[in-house]
């Protein structure tokens, strides 16, 4: 079963048409790179996956389950976990207790801050088997705003998987990055397990050549070309894209 099939789909925000009939298939295990400009409609196709957003036309399906309209906490039952662009930790609760509120919220969107006993218990183990996994031990009792902005970025990633989720979406994880914290973030999302697919919105094109199996190249609202890192990095258009928008932010 296909964990991600996006047929057909189409925004429109007023009179603004921001996504414009993109289709979409994801394979098991895939990582799958949604590459384009700022404006492009990348968070716009994110949010209609997840639920944010209605589509005004077309369809999503995940794990075989029609889910064009379904609210997100139904995605996310499914095995849907995802990311912010803009980051949306608690800057005063430490690194374990973040993790704490996800492993309670489960594969729910939103955190809930009660629950059952029983419920807590699992959080709980939950929260020391994901210190162990990645190490945090060291960090566990910081506040998250005393980690640096990649820490910060890498807990998010985190924070969406104490859900386990099957498909992970993560929204430009090194949105504001230095280059150091680029590398770090890179590194991490190649070590991230394959038994999760991922679709990951990246802006900077050496990420999306360094992570994904496939790319799909978001112009305007359309998939302008899908394709091997190396069959994106062969296309013209696709450089004239970037080189255009550096061209541009070099006036500006
Ligand atoms: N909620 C909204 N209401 C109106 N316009 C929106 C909304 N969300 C996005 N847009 C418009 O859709 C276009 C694409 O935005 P977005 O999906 O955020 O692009 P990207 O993530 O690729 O930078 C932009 O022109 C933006 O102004
Ligand atoms: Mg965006």
């Amino acid at each position: 079963m296909k964990p991600l099939v996006v047929e057909g789909l189409s925004k429109s925000f007023g009179g603004l048409q921001t996504l414009c009939g993109v289709s979409l298939t994801l394979e098991a295990g895939e990582r799958r790179v949604i590459l384009g400009p700022n404006g492009a409609g990348k968070t716009t196709l994110f949010h209609t996956i997840s639920g944010v957003h209605a589509p005004t036309a077309g369809s999503v399906q995940l794990f075989g389950t029609e889910v064009s309209r379904l609210p997100p906490h139904r995605r996310a039952r499914l095995g849907l976990g995802r990311t912010f662009q803009i980051t949306n930790l608690f800057p005063e609760l430490t690194v374990a207790e973040t993790l704490f509120l996800g492993a309670q919220a489960g594969r729910a969107e939103r955190l809930v801050f009660y629950r059952p006993a029983s419920r807590s218990r699992e959080a709980m183990l939950r929260v020391e088997e994901t210190i162990e996994q990645w190490e945090l031990g060291e960090v566990r009792d910081l506040r998250v705003k005393h980690l640096s902005y990649g820490q910060q970025r890498q807990l998010e990633v985190i924070l969406a998987m104490t859900g386990r989720p099957r498909l992970l979406l993560l929204d430009e994880p090194t949105a504001g990055l230095s280059p150091a914290e680029t590398f770090a973030m890179t590194r991490f999302l190649q070590g991230l397990d394959r038994g999760i697919t991922i679709l990951l919105i990246e802006h900077d094109m050496d990420v999306a050549f360094d992570v994904a199996d496939r790319i799909s190249v978001l112009y305007f609202g359309e998939i302008l070309t899908e394709g091997t890192p190396e069959e994106v990095q062969a296309d013209s258009r696709v450089l004239e894209i970037y080189l255009g928008e550096s061209t541009w932010k070099g006036v500006s």
